[in-house]
């Protein structure tokens, strides 16, 4: 598999599907990118099959048009992508399963490992270090930015998204999130210790 041409493939995409990005600093070919690496490394302890995860992480966000399912766009884009470079039909429609569904991280749905795989390599990149950067730079966006609002930000966060741990679907998933979690109780621990 040529994994730069679909990367090229997926950077074009995601830069002219029109989504607005909610922040300016937020990119959302840097998130599919982060995706793919973690969900290669859950593979690396979970297993599954590696080529269908790789294709599903890459391709996972590229869907976009107001008033239609994120997932249900993602997968027709990528189902006629991967049709277009000759991936075997099996393949391509598990992997247009995964990329239809992925948004629902609350489904009962019976899912693959790999669906499982790529939905929590998606899950983990909203918690950890990385939202401790996203909370202070979403901050510093607003009007009379400061370091309390930024804590706040990163307190209210934390407290909001303890609860998705549930919505793991793997055991190295959840001990990832877990680590995430203790890190950012720790993160403001030492902040209010250093700040009042
Ligand atoms: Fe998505
Ligand atoms: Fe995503």
């Amino acid at each position: 598999m040529n994994y730069a041409g679909v990367i090229e493939f997926v950077r074009e995409k995601i830069a002219d599907n029109g989504r607005p990005p909610n922040y300016p600093f937020r990119d959302r070919f840097e998130h599919t990118m982060r995706v793919y690496r973690w969900a290669i490394k859950l593979q690396a302890q979970i297993g599954g099959d590696l080529e269908i995860i790789a294709l599903a992480a890459l391709l996972h966000d590229v869907g976009w048009e107001e008033g239609r399912e994120h997932g249900e766009v993602g997968a027709e884009i990528a189902v006629e992508y991967l049709d277009s470079i000759g991936l075997e039909p099996e393949k391509i429609s598990r992997i247009g399963e995964i990329i239809r569904i992925h948004d629902d991280k609350d489904t009962e749905a019976e899912l693959s490992l790999e669906c499982k795989v790529v939905m929590d390599a998606d899950l983990l990149d909203e918690v950890g270090a990385i939202s401790v950067l996203w909370d202070s730079m979403a901050t510093a966006c607003e009007e009379e930015a400061n370091y309390r609002k930024a804590y706040n930000r990163i307190k209210s966060f934390y407290t909001g998204n303890r609860p998705k741990i549930r919505r793991c679907k793997t055991e190295v998933a959840r001990l990832e999130f877990d680590r995430r979690l203790k890190l950012l109780e720790d993160f403001l621990t030492q902040l209010e210790r250093e700040l009042f």
